[in-house]
């Protein structure tokens, strides 16, 4: 049985103040659920600030992204060290991160391999883009995301991982994928590319997420499907009572 997780992606939301009210607003409703794991991840910013609110809750904190380099002349990047400081969990390769900032399959590599290496649990994010997806490569892209993504990761790591599926077009457009169609791309794409990998055992053993325009209204939906795990949720994670009404539906 893998145990359900949800994390709210913030994006590029919230001054440190207004994170700080938020997560207070949400950190009661969230505290209840307690089958379910939950994080939170927002801006770097927020990440010192946030550690204390959370420190002896059961609510993990997530960055959105980090240098595979241990140190040095990288100027704007985030160490795993600094992350490993505030957090337990880092979002790698979003499909912002892969359309607007360069990242690739192999940069994805890189950080998810020095996320483990720093003890660091990595949501590792792959899915298609629209025209992708109107060409029939859904299967093609996410296999590849997958194996390049995954390359040269140990058995006994692997299963500190966790993937989260997905569809460029459902990110932030409120037409989020149907239950069946992504757990159809988990099960067959996602869990099975991983099982090709590093065997059935394992691939069983990690948490898969769908993720784009999860609401309270639908999420219930999605995590009843036997290969989806849990959600990553960006716009929902913004308003205390969207995000927990998720985190409950996943319970
Ligand atoms: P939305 O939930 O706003 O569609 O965003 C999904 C997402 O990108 C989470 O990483």
């Amino acid at each position: 049985m893998r145990r359900p997780l949800v994390a709210g992606n913030w994006k590029m939301n919230k001054t440190v103040e207004q994170a700080t009210l938020l997560v207070a607003n949400m950190v009661p409703g969230l505290q209840a659920v307690k089958t379910v794991d939950r994080v939170i991840c927002p801006p770097f910013t927020s990440l010192m600030t946030l550690s204390g609110m959370l420190a002896g809750t059961e609510i993990g904190l997530g960055a959105q992204n980090l240098h595979w380099e241990a140190s040095g002349a990288f100027t704007g990047e985030v160490s795993p060290e600094m992350v490993k400081e505030f957090c337990q969990y880092v979002i790698i390769g979003h499909s912002e991160r892969r359309a607007y900032f360069g990242e690739t399959d192999q940069s994805v590599n890189l950080k998810v391999k020095a996320s483990l290496a720093i003890g660091l649990t990595p949501i590792v994010c792959v899915g298609e883009t629209l025209e992708e997806n109107e060409t029939r490569r859904t299967e093609a892209v996410v296999s590849r995301q997958v194996k390049l993504g995954f390359e040269g990761i140990s058995k006994e790591d692997v299963e500190k991982t966790i993937v989260a599926y997905e569809p460029v077009w459902a990110i932030g457009t409120g037409r989020a994928a149907s239950a069946e169609m992504a757990n159809d791309i988990i099960g067959n794409s996602v869990r099975k590319n991983l099982a090709s990998l590093f065997g059935s055992d394992q691939a069983e053993k990690i948490r898969i997420l769908y993720g784009g325009s999860v609401k309270g209204e639908n999420a219930a939906e999605f995590f009843a499907k036997s290969d989806i795990d849990g959600g990553l949720i960006g716009g929902a994670s913004l308003k205390a009572e969207d995000f927990i009404k998720i985190v409950e539906a996943a319970a």
